[in-house]
């Protein structure tokens, strides 16, 4: 039976992943995955994580299942961590298995629900939105997103969402654009926010990186806009970078009905998809974000620290921008400083990327993607350096 598979294509950041690892140069540096990295390279359980985690050892009696929708408490912190309290009586939440668990079930939650309606993406969008859809035979189509100046290509993204036929599903990046960093201002989030209400599209936001672009409330601002004016939506929520609990897998999806009565079918719908996919969503990560959440002490120490990391690779993004202007005498890669989380694109071909990687052991996405939370203030010179070598 198994002689019939075919080879799937692996995915490129995962593959990159594995090349980083066996590499035996002293002096690679790992710009591909998007994991959070501090100043000495280390990936580091969040303190209010670690201090959830051990009152959580002490006092978890059972590891009996929690409900197909995970638990309420974390359903509930989530939703007013995203939406304070826009839609209240009108949402319904399910716990996943991570963000791309929730992008996963509101996909198929589509499928369920309106079957014609197409999925739009922006162009570019993280690989994996790609490949699930078409894994899962989903229609597609693709809205312009990133203009060749790394800005935002606000007239076309406009103009290709007013081509959208009403129902159909428009995925936005709720903050920090992956893979280039782009993301809308305030009055852009404002036109697109009122070119989906008008058309009757349904706005399917990944909030992926929350809290890594501007802070927590300020990522929150676009979707909270959205709730607004549209009068159904989606969120698929990770916790994976928020709360630095990657392998945890703690995620939610948001599903903000019209009307109440609509939620109480949106849930039972939830549940419905958890059951078929993986039963209960896993808990441990989820119960130790709600901890985190729901301790002022805790939430507090915790806001302090993802602060850290924001302003970190704000800091980080400036420094880079200036090296490379430095080294490459152009401003080409002036936008770096202005993007948000942890992502940028270099605008390096394909050859490029592979030299870099080859010649100099730095490991950046075939697309030319680079994980700014990867360096550190120390490396900076020598990766501005090798950079520029290889234009
Ligand atoms: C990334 O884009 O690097 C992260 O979201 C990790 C992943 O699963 O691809």
């Amino acid at each position: 039976m198994f002689t019939a598979l075919p080879a799937y294509p692996e995915d490129a950041i995962l593959r990159l992943m594995a090349l980083y690892r066996d590499d035996p140069r002293k002096d690679k540096i790992d710009l591909g995955v998007g994991v959070y990295r501090d100043e000495a390279g280390r990936t580091p359980v969040m303190r209010a994580v670690r201090a959830a985690e051990k009152q959580l050892w002490q006092d978890q009696d059972t590891k009996s299942y929690v409900g197909l929708l995970g638990a309420p408490d974390f359903a509930n912190a989530m939703t007013s961590l995203v939406l304070g309290t826009l839609g209240t009586g009108r949402i319904a939440a399910a716990a996943t298995p991570g963000g791309t668990g929730a992008l996963r079930i509101a996909f198929d939650l589509v499928a369920l629900s309106a079957p014609d309606a197409a999925i739009w993406l922006p162009a570019p969008t993280w690989p994996n939105h790609e490949s699930i859809l078409a894994h899962l035979k989903r229609p597609v189509h693709r809205y312009r997103y990133a203009a060749q100046d790394g800005t935002l290509d606000a007239a076309g993204m406009l103009e290709d969402l007013s081509a959208a036929r009403a129902g159909d599903v428009v995925l936005l990046h709720g903050c920090c654009h992956n893979p280039t960093g782009i993301d809308p201002d305030r009055a852009q989030w404002s036109a697109v926010a009122d070119c989906l209400a008008a058309g009757r599209l349904l706005p399917l936001v990944d909030l992926a990186y929350l809290g890594f672009g501007d802070g927590l409330d300020a990522d929150a601002a676009p979707v909270r806009m959205l709730a607004e004016r549209c009068p159904e939506m989606l969120v698929a929520v990770s916790g994976s970078k928020t709360f630095g609990v990657y392998r945890d897998r703690a995620g939610v999806l948001l599903g903000l009905a019209e009307k109440s009565e609509q939620a109480t079918a949106l849930r039972s719908a939830l549940a419905h998809l958890n059951r078929q996919t993986y039963s209960f969503p896993p808990d441990h990560g989820a119960r130790i974000v709600t901890m985190v959440l729901n301790d002022p002490a805790l939430r507090e120490d915790w806001q302090v620290e993802i602060d850290g990391m924001r302003i970190r690779i704000n800091s980080l993004r400036g420094e880079l921008a200036a090296g490379l202007k430095q080294k490459t005498r152009s401003d080409r890669f002036a936008t770096i400083a202005t993007q948000r989380g942890m992502f940028s694109r270099l605008g390096l071909s394909p050859r490029q990327v592979e030299d870099l990687r080859a010649r100099h052991s730095v490991y950046i996405v075939g697309d030319g993607r680079i994980n700014i939370a990867g360096l550190n203030a120390g490396m900076i010179p020598t990766v501005c350096e090798r950079i520029a070598d290889v234009l």
